[in-house]
């Protein structure tokens, strides 16, 4: 019996996926990298140093800055990415998703965030609803990034629930295979080639619907 949801926060909750395409793009063209949105795919969910690593290998760069370069080259994109949030307001909460998160208040089922963003609790506070989480992971206390579960599982423990028990919710081809992973049931929020392996999808959030998505998990 399903008893908690797990939200990915960047892309699912908020339009931020698109701030970190752009100061990510802006710092790979700093060094002579061009991504696109489809390269951008392989970024969503990955953490901030690991997508750094898959640009640069991208780029055909990996050899060729240190370690303490790529720390201020991270440190560069994230200072770009704050500026770019510090405008979020709750009026940037997507389409159909209050209605979801009341909906699964009102069923007193649980609910926590699975964001592999150090800025997740910042942008929750700028959206609002922060007190609507049970819990937030904190990815600082995390040793693998998405697609290993390890994000979901720990969601699932500080809920108090088990994975057969929870729904995820994601928008990242690494974050549907985090969540399978994890034995949870994957809602995927995206494109048929991107989601494909979600267990239910929608093309668009104004499209998630709590009844659809709990008979799909089979309750
Ligand atoms: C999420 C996003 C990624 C981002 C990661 C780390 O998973 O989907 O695009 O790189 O969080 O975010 P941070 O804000 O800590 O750099
Ligand atoms: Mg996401």
């Amino acid at each position: 019996m399903i008893k908690g949801f797990l939200f990915d926060l960047d892309g699912v909750i908020t339009d931020s996926a698109e701030y970190h395409y752009r100061a990510w793009k802006k710092l790979a063209e700093k060094i002579d990298i061009k991504i696109d949105r489809e390269f951008n795919e392989q970024l969503k969910g990955v953490d901030r140093m690991n997508s750094l690593e898959r640009i640069l290998k991208y780029g055909n760069k990996e050899n060729d800055f240190t370690e303490q370069e790529k720390a201020a080259l991270a440190v560069e994109k994230n200072d770009d990415y704050l500026t770019l949030i510090q405008l979020i307001t709750p009026e940037d909460i997507l389409p159909g998703i209050m209605e979801l998160m009341n909906k699964i208040k009102e069923h007193d089922l649980k609910m926590g965030l699975t964001s592999a963003s150090k800025n997740a609790p910042f942008i929750l506070e700028k959206l609002g609803i922060s007190e609507m989480f049970d819990i937030v992971v904190d990815p600082a206390t995390l040793s693998k990034s998405k697609p290993d579960p390890e994000i979901f599982l720990k969601g699932a423990q500080l809920l108090g629930l088990e994975p057969s028990q929870c729904i995820g919710v994601e928008d990242a081809e690494a974050g549907i295979e985090s969540i399978r992973k994890a034995g949870m049931f994957s809602v995927g929020v995206g494109d048929e080639v991107s989601m494909r392996d979600a267990d239910y999808r929608v093309e668009t959030t104004a499209q998630l619907d709590f009844d659809k998505i709990m008979a799909a998990a089979g309750k």
